[in-house]
């Protein structure tokens, strides 16, 4: 339930009527299967498909020397065998047509590649030969700032903490892997996907394969988790179209799970040093947050690691920083709260290093470093309620009173201790549109291409209308997830709520006025608005837009083995107005729970002899099971936000992970003593 609605497509998903775009066999579909690579830089001297062509059941073999040419895209993990490049293990080298799926995963084992290899990097390291400082990062902001005197006010810091913090690389696991069902028809590329954003999967595929926008059509009706992974198109939606034009029938082509920690992209590891310097009594003088990252040589994906530091707190003096290194890796992606996640790992773990050390209580350390404007640009915030979350959820989580030492909880065996952290991630919104329609018998119907990938979109939406039309929810339905609806933002970036409720309910309140113009009459025809909402997204105020929050966790620790338990983790959050409860509460929840994935459990490590990651699938990559996730709960502060559209609403899919890890950590610091600045936290840091 959602605050007392069903979820409009509740009784589809768990029916299993809900059709994902694995489940899509378009006509005659038949399966293309990929051929990973087994070096990890170098380049393919030769494809020998003869054995696998013979095999029952294959219609074709795809190789670098046989395959449909491309046009060039920014994205050259796109450029499926358009050379014979080898930039990472596991990359996509060839692939075989079958009319089964187990034919084609046969005969690719058939598939003989002969490669040159040369010696490969994928080892990140704080002075790695290959690190440079990218012009800008993913979203175009700078990779430096600085402002002040860092260096000389840090010096002269009465207090001063210098740590370095290292995240691993971890990878996107939604539930449902990518999968994509192409068809042709007449030069028209239709395409069942599973994407976070169907304008962008058909500008990309239109570019790629030189068709007019138009003829290219994605539909997503359901999309089983994405997390950032299907925020642009990947090899899958790429192959299933390209083999679709070789065979001339249509064609599925869907990632096993082992391909999705190969290819569907991951968060880089991070290694961060952070240096603040501060009064005694906690107030900062000098913040520095510098940040290194990997990317493949494919691509460049600078995330914005050292981002959040440049928002959260006052302090005269600071700089942030970020460098990459090209290793011979898959590219990195989005993965759930891009670069603030891992960033504010560091910031506050540091934070809680410096209320150790001036004796000022970690939350009061934070709200003594509350600004009112954003402290680098001197902005005003659309609005900020940092404080206002650290005091509710010191509130809620009986934080008064706590003993700050280290130790100074004990349970029987169990160490016990509590830790806080700030949240914080960007509040965006970008131009949609929308059209919505009456008919003359009073049932209303909403078009937008946006996509649920598991939040509750259309329920959301659903609600939205039915609030600006004045009618029940009954009499709405909603209809998104197919490029050809008016165009929409992608799923992501934490905009798809703002973005998209701005147009629907610009064009629910134009539909209004031309009922009302005609006297409230409907024609038998029926009435249709429609909204656009780039001049109004382009003429925003000029604000800085964040979400904040405030996490605070409990663990215990076994004495003995160091096992380490979360009995309780606590999020309270300012994001706008919360549109749809419910939908909200398991945005959070959910957000936490990966929080709480990342600080134990979570890590990809490369080998450096075979350039693989040594986690493959589920067995080895571990994730937080049930037994690992007990009490989560939570809330939010009703908070007036004015600069994002009609809505008021700021996107809250992705600030839910931004501090867990960091709370968690903090915990745990609290119960042992041990400071573990390397994620995951394990028994066999704390021994
Ligand atoms: Mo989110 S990682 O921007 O889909």
């Amino acid at each position: 339930m959602t605050g007392g609605q069903e979820r409009v497509d509740g009784w589809d998903k768990v029916t299993g009527r809900a059709r994902y775009a694995g489940d899509h066999a378009v006509g005659r579909a038949v399966t293309a299967v990929p051929v990973r690579s087994t070096v990890a830089r170098g380049r393919i001297v030769r494809v020998d498909d003869g054995e696998a062509l013979r095999q029952a059941g294959v219609l074709a073999v795809i190789t670098p020397d046989n395959a449909p040419r491309l046009a060039e895209v920014h994205d050259a993990e796109l450029m499926l065998f358009q050379n014979h490049r080898i930039a990472y293990r596991g990359q996509f080298v060839a692939a075989v047509v079958a009319t089964s799926r187990q034919a084609a995963t046969a005969a690719a084992r058939l598939v003989r590649v002969a490669y040159e290899q040369s010696c490969h990097e994928v080892r990140l390291s704080a002075d790695h030969h290959r690190l440079y400082e990218p012009e800008h990062l993913n979203e175009g902001r700078p990779a430096g700032t600085s402002s002040g005197d860092f260096a000389g006010a840090f010096d002269a810091a009465p207090v001063r903490v210098d740590e370095t913090y290292r995240t691993p690389a971890v990878c996107n696991n939604p539930l449902e892997t990518h999968a994509t069902c192409a068809s042709w028809d007449n030069g028209r590329l239709t395409l069942i996907d599973s994407t976070q954003g169907p304008n962008t999967v058909q500008n990309v595929l239109a570019a790629l394969f030189r068709l007019r926008t138009d003829h290219v059509r994605v539909i997503c009706e359901h999309v089983g988790g994405a997390f950032g992974a299907k925020g642009a198109p990947r090899a899958n939606t790429v192959l299933a179209a390209m083999a679709a034009l070789v065979v001339g029938r249509p064609v599925t082509c869907s990632f096993t799970r082992r391909d999705m920690f190969a290819v569907a992209g991951h968060r880089s590891p991070t290694i961060q040093r952070v240096r603040l310097g501060a009064h005694p009594d906690g107030r900062l003088i000098a913040l520095a947050h510098d940040a290194v990252a990997h990317t493949s040589t494919l691509r460049r994906f600078a995330e914005q690691t050292a981002a959040a530091a440049r928002h959260m707190y006052a302090a005269p003096h600071r700089a942030t920083s970020h460098r990459l290194a090209a290793l011979d890796v898959p590219s990195p992606s989005w993965m759930r709260a891009p670069g603030y996640c891992p960033g504010m790992f560091a910031l506050e773990s540091a934070m809680d290093e410096l209320a150790v050390r001036t004796g000022v209580d970690p939350v009061d350390l934070r709200l003594r470093n509350d600004t009112s404007v954003h402290p680098e640009t001197g902005q005003l915030f659309s609005s900020r309620n940092l404080a206002a979350c650290l005091r509710s959820g010191a509130r809620l989580f009986a934080w008064a009173g706590r003993n700050p030492a280290p130790r100074s909880g004990r349970r029987g065996h169990w160490l016990v201790g509590t830790g806080v952290a700030a949240s914080t991630y960007t509040a965006d919104v970008a131009p949609s549109d929308a059209a919505v329609s009456v008919s003359v018998d009073g049932r209303y119907s909403v078009s937008i291409a946006a996509v649920d990938v598991g939040t509750g979109a259309r329920t959301m939406l659903r609600s939205v209308a039915a609030r600006e039309l004045g009618v029940p929810a009954s009499a709405v339905e909603i209809r998104i997830g197919d490029s050809c609806l008016p165009r929409a933002v992608v799923a992501g970036g934490s905009m798809g709520t703002s973005s998209w409720s701005w147009a629907v309910i610009a064009a629910c309140r134009d539909l209004r006025r031309r009922v009302r113009e005609r006297g409230g009459v409907v024609p038998v025809t029926g009435l249709t608005a429609r909204a656009r909402t780039d001049a109004e997204v382009a003429a925003l105020a000029d604000r800085a837009r964040f979400s904040f929050g405030a996490q605070f966790a409990e663990v215990r620790v076994d004495a003995d083995t160091m096992e380490i338990r979360v009995p309780r983790l606590l999020g309270v959050f300012a994001v706008g107005k919360v549109l749809a409860p419910a939908l909200a509460r398991s945005q959070f929840v959910g957000a936490m729970t990966m929080g709480l994935s990342m600080a134990l459990c979570e890590e990809a490590v490369t080998d450096p002899c075979s350039g693989d990651y040594a986690q493959h699938e589920l067995a080895t990559y571990h994730i937080a099971t049930h037994a690992d996730v007990q009490d989560v709960q939570a809330s939010w502060i009703e908070e007036e936000e004015h600069h994002l559209g009609p809505s008021g609403a700021k996107g809250l899919g992705e600030i839910g992970i931004v501090g867990t890890a960091a709370a968690i950590a903090n915990a745990v610091y609290h119960a042992t003593g041990v400071r573990v600045r390397d994620l995951p936290v394990r028994p066999a840091s704390l021994l």
